[in-house]
């Protein structure tokens, strides 16, 4: 017999794209990147790798989160997830817009750098930058040697594994459990969370691989959904709270992989003017998840209803009945808590970007005129 082989393929592990293969790998990335740190006795995370003290966690004063791409996406979330948790204010900036605005550092400043590969040349420079001024710098990297592992002053390793393709999945996830068990670590210090609290938080991400396996073997309506979106050429994303830092990075991974040109809103600025782009039949993609302001965002789903788009809500099952009456298509999600809603959602999204960009016929691996590590400013 004659079998066709080649390495790539062999690498693939019998999915068609690396990407499919990454998101699939997700709930093993994220068993990995929790393992060793939580300590089930006391209900507590346990981070030995980093040299931040005490003392030091305690005297923050604010947080800066620095990144590209990605990995920006994943920091603001980051900074939800800080700012609820530990109740630190945290201000996000695209790397290479850092070092230019004269950021306000001091001694009680801590700088988050995230980076997939720990070689992009941005947020390097603004590691540099930060570390000059004299605060203490974090990096969350997914690759231990990496000239950021190795700049940085403490170091929090994402497990993933390699990625490939250069859409990123697994390593945004997996950066997001980073800022989950940091933010608890935080709040654990600082006093600002209950160990009970605390312990609620951490038995709900231990789910959370379960409930993403169970999202990759129901993928048949994001499939189809995506090849419906495959034939516009312009479509928004909307959001609230959480909800909003997902579809940014939702709207990025359809862009970079399909092409289609989306833009992702906080749900209710639309009308403050990209209502003006609303006609008949463009596609909103809303993702409403966060309950504390699910009637806001309803009532702009309704404002773009109104004007003719064509409404997708992605939601709790428990919700989709009733909003039904107001869209025209549901996709759910498990439930979770609301800040670790992000962990789930954005895996519906990310498949919605590999199936509208293989509907398209595009090299989804490869896409046009990007790479996976940027070593250029
Ligand atoms: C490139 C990639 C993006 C990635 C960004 C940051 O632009 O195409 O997918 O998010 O770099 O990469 P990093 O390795 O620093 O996370």
């Amino acid at each position: 017999i004659h079998v066709d082989w080649d390495a790539v393929t062999a690498e693939k592990g019998g999915y068609e794209h690396f990407m499919l293969k990454e998101i699939h790998e997700q709930p093993r990335a994220y068993r990995d990147t929790m393992l060793g740190r939580i300590d089930h006795d006391n209900h507590q995370v346990v981070l030995p790798e980093l040299k931040l003290s005490v003392e030091q966690i305690k005297n923050i004063r604010n947080v800066q989160i620095v990144a590209c791409g990605t990995a920006y996406n994943a920091g603001l979330i980051g900074r939800t997830v800080i700012e609820q948790f530990a109740r630190i204010p945290v201000e996000n900036d695209v790397a290479s817009e850092y070092r230019y605005r004269s950021p306000i550092i001091t001694p009680e400043t801590l700088v988050i750098v995230v980076s997939q590969s720990g070689e992009t040349a941005d947020t390097l420079a603004a590691l540099r930058e930060a570390k000059a001024n004299g605060a203490h710098v974090l990096a969350i990297t997914n690759v231990v040697g990496s000239s950021i592992a190795r700049d940085a002053d403490d170091v929090l390793v994402t497990l993933a594994g390699p990625e490939i393709a250069v859409a990123s999945t697994k390593a945004y996830t997996s950066q997001l459990i980073a800022f989950y068990l940091f933010g608890l670590y935080l709040a654990q210090v600082r006093g600002t969370m209950t160990k009970d609290e605390i312990a609620h938080v951490l038995a709900a991400m231990e789910s959370l691989p379960e409930q993403v396996e169970a999202m990759l073997n129901n993928a048949d309506t994001i499939k189809s959904y995506a090849e419906h979106i495959a034939k516009h050429k312009h479509l928004f994303f909307i959001g609230r709270g959480q909800d909003y830092a997902v579809v940014q990075e939702g709207s990025l991974k359809l862009k970079e992989i399909s092409y289609i040109h989306s833009e992702a809103y906080a749900a209710g600025e639309l009308k403050h003017g990209t209502l003006a782009l609303i006609e008949d039949g463009v596609p909103v993609i809303s993702l409403i998840t966060q309950e504390s302001v699910m009637e806001k965002t309803l009532s702009n789903i309704k404002e773009v209803k109104a004007r003719g788009a064509e409404v997708l809500a992605i939601s709790y099952e428990e919700h989709a009945a009733e909003l039904l009456k107001s869209v025209d298509h549901v996709i759910t999600i498990p439930k979770t808590l609301p800040v670790l809603t992000a962990a789930l959602s954005v895996v519906t999204l990310q498949l919605l970007a590999y199936y509208a960009s293989l509907a398209l016929g595009h090299d989804v691996d490869k896409p046009r005129n990007l790479a996976k590590s940027v070593t250029v400013e």
